[in-house]
């Protein structure tokens, strides 16, 4: 078909300007940024796109630009044919929806999401500090079991696209999103600001201890949490901690 569209303008330049790969989301085919660059595929104008998505059962086409180094890993994607650049992907029973012009969707991070997706997280509260459009938040809840994630992002396409994903997936209740810079919302959301991670874990092993120490001495003993030190985590749930406890008899 782009052939007989460009009869004997046909050459091997433009075979070769033909691309053998593309990424599809949905209707919208993504190709890459060295695909019909030569000069004669412009003269054929929107026939050209529409040939294209026609040979690959598509309905919108789009072109990869390289992502810009702005720090909110904006794509550089040219609509080529259609209205918009919504798309849904769905990857591993998660549905992620996202404009291809505005957020990168990187079906390289797949190993990494299905680790994530089966860390045993059940319970757990979370905090995604560079959540993107949701590639780890999204698997923390829909899979893991997490409880609620506080997502961090500071790029408003992608607080959009994630918004939108967590609606789709039916977790919105279990997520805050928390948009602007991660170094300065997680203060402001109060995340830092929360009682001691291991407070009901350190209170709890006082209140053991106290209880074997009245009942190894016939009598009352009283005990006060002074500190505890995160030394390292091993492992998800698995943390090496140093309890300072004072146990004193409580005085008749
Ligand atoms: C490479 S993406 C990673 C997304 C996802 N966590 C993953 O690994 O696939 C990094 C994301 O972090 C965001 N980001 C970078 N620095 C940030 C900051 N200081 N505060 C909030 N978001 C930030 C970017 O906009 C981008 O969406």
């Amino acid at each position: 078909e782009l052939r007989r569209l460009l009869g004997a303008g046909w050459s091997a330049e433009l075979e070769r300007d033909v691309p053998h790969a593309w990424l599809r989301h949905g209707d919208l085919v993504l190709l890459s940024e060295d695909s019909f660059r030569a000069e004669p595929w412009h003269r054929l104008g929107s026939a050209l796109w529409e040939t294209v998505a026609s040979a690959l059962g598509a309905r919108r086409v789009a072109r990869r630009g390289r992502v810009m180094p702005d720090g909110m890993r904006t794509p550089r994607v040219t609509l080529l044919l259609g209205q918009h650049g919504w798309v849904e992907h769905v990857d591993n029973g998660i549905r992620y929806t996202f404009d291809v012009t505005k957020c990168m969707f990187s079906p390289g991070n797949i190993t990494e999401k299905l680790r994530v997706a089966s860390l045993p997280c059940t319970g757990e509260v979370l905090v995604d500090l560079y959540a993107g459009i949701g590639y780890f938040t999204l698997p923390f809840l829909v899979h893991a079991g997490a409880a609620f994630v506080h997502a961090c992002e500071w790029n408003s396409h992608a607080v959009e696209a994630l918004h939108r994903s967590l609606v789709l997936n039916g977790v919105r209740d279990r997520c805050r999103i928390h948009s602007g810079d991660s170094r300065q919302v997680s203060g402001a959301a109060g995340l830092r600001d929360r009682p001691p991670e291991w407070q009901s874990w350190a209170e709890g092993t006082a209140a053991r201890i106290q209880g074997l120490l009245a009942e190894l001495h016939g009598r009352p003993w009283r005990s006060s949490v002074l500190h505890v030190e995160a030394v390292k985590s091993y492992a998800p749930r698995v943390h090496h901690l140093v309890l300072d406890l004072e146990c004193r008899p409580v005085l008749p």
